[in-house]
C-alpha cells in the first residue's frame, strides 16, 4: 500500500525526492508560512496520512495526533523537539524523530559568529558605516574585547556545546568551563574543559556564557534575573538554543542596567516577537533563528527526515528517535 506523507511546509527538495523515489506520496502545505492551528488540523484530517513532517514552529500535541490517527510517525525537521508533546505521542504509540548531528558544526559556527560580532563589534560597526557616520579612523572608536585567554562558560555540553568549545579553545585560545546535568569526561580530556557542579559557578567565573541546553521545564528561564546578576559586568551572553531558556525581560533590564556587557541572540522567548527594548540596545547582536540555516545543514536535515521515515516503514528502527 502506498504510504502518504504530509509536510507542514516546504523544506529542501531532497527529502520529498527521496520519499517519492521510494514510492511514497507526499503532500506539502502550499502556504509559505506557519500553518495556524486550524489550518494544521484541517490539513491533517484531509487524508489518512501515514507520516507527518513537522517543523519547530508547529505545536504538535494530543489534539494534533488525534486529527490524523493513521500517522504513526512524526518526523520533526529540527534538532530541538520542545514543540512536541512527547507524553501524548508515547500514549498513542507514535514515533517521533529529529535531526541531530548534521547541524552541529553549523550551529556552532553561527554561535561563534554571534560572539565575534559582539566582541569585535561587527554588527554595530556595520550599522555605523551604513548610516554614513564614519568620518575617519579614531584611536578610541569602537573598542572591543579580545577573546584569547578569556573563560568561555558553556551551559549544556552536548554535541553543539562541545563543538563550540572546540572552536573557542583551538581557534580562539579561550579556556573552557561548563555545566551540564551529566559530566562529560571526554569533553574534559579532549579540550581541558573544567566541570562546574552548578550553573551559578559558571556564571560567576565566565567572561562569555553560551547556552546549548534543550528547552525543558527544568531549563525554562534557566537564566533569570537572579542568575544574570551573578555574571561579570564585562561578560557577554550568547544564545543559539531556545529563547525561553532566558527570561528576556530580565535580560533587557540587565543589558540596560549594565549588569552584563552584551548579548547575542539567535532565538527569542516569544518568537518572532521581541521583548520591547531589546532591538534598541546597541550592545546586542540579533539574528532571526538561523543558526542551522546553511545549504549544507538544511539539506542534510532534509535527507535525515526522509531516511528515518523510510526506515520506519521498512520495519527498521529510525536512527533519530527522540
Ligand atoms: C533549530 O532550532 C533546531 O532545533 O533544529
Ligand atoms: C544537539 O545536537 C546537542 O546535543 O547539542
Amino acid at each position: 500500500m502506498t504510504k502518504h506523507v504530509y509536510s507542514t511546509r516546504r523544506i529542501p527538495e531532497v527529502c520529498f525526492k527521496q520519499l517519492r523515489d521510494a514510492g511514497y506520496e507526499v503532500d506539502i502545505s502550499e502556504k509559505d508560512g506557519v500553518l495556524t492551528r486550524e489550518e494544521l488540523l484541517l490539513a491533517l484530517r484531509a487524508k489518512p496520512y501515514d507520516a507527518v513532517i513537522s517543523l519547530l514552529t508547529d505545536t504538535i500535541d494530543g489534539e494534533v495526533f488525534d486529527a490524523v490517527p493513521s500517522a504513526k510517525i512524526f518526523a520533526n525537521y529540527a534538532v530541538g523537539f520542545n514543540n512536541i508533546d512527547l507524553e501524548a505521542a508515547q500514549k498513542r504509540g507514535i514515533t517521533i524523530t529529529n535531526t541531530p548531528g548534521v547541524l552541529t558544526d553549523t550551529v556552532a559556527e553561527h554561535t561563534i559568529a554571534l560572539l565575534l560580532s559582539l566582541s569585535a563589534r561587527i554588527a554595530e560597526g556595520d550599522r555605523f558605516v551604513r548610516e554614513n557616520r564614519y568620518e575617519g579612523w579614531a584611536p578610541m572608536m569602537f573598542l572591543g574585547t579580545d577573546l584569547k585567554g578569556k573563560i568561555l562558560g558553556i551551559l549544556g555540553a552536548g554535541r553543539i556545546g562541545v563543538q563550540v568549545g572546540h572552536i573557542a579553545s583551538h581557534g580562539l585560545g579561550m579556556s573552557l568551563i561548563y555545566y551540564d546535568v551529566k559530566q562529560n569526561k571526554e569533553f574534559e580530556e579532549t579540550y581541558g574543559a573544567s566541570f562546574r557542579p552548578c550553573v551559578e559557578d559558571v556564571l560567576k567565573e565566565a567572561d562569555v556564557v553560551t547556552v546549548h541546553v534543550p528547552l525543558l521545564d527544568s531549563t525554562h528561564h534557566l537564566l533569570n534575573k537572579g542568575r544574570l546578576s551573578l555574571m561579570k559586568p564585562h561578560a557577554y551572553l550568547v544564545n543559539s538554543s531556545r529563547g525561553p531558556v532566558i527570561d528576556e525581560q530580565a535580560l533587557v533590564e540587565a543589558l540596560q542596567g549594565g549588569v552584563i556587557k552584551g548579548a547575542a541572540l539567535d532565538v527569542y522567548e516569544h518568537e518572532p516577537v521581541l521583548t520591547p527594548g531589546l532591538k534598541e540596545l546597541p550592545n546586542t547582536v540579533l539574528t532571526p533563528h538561523i543558526a542551522s540555516a546553511t545549504e549544507e545543514a538544511r539539506g542534510k536535515m532534509s535527507e535525515i527526515v526522509a531516511e528515518d521515515i523510510i526506515t520506519f516503514f521498512n520495519g527498521g528502527v529510525p536512527k533519530n528517535i527522540v
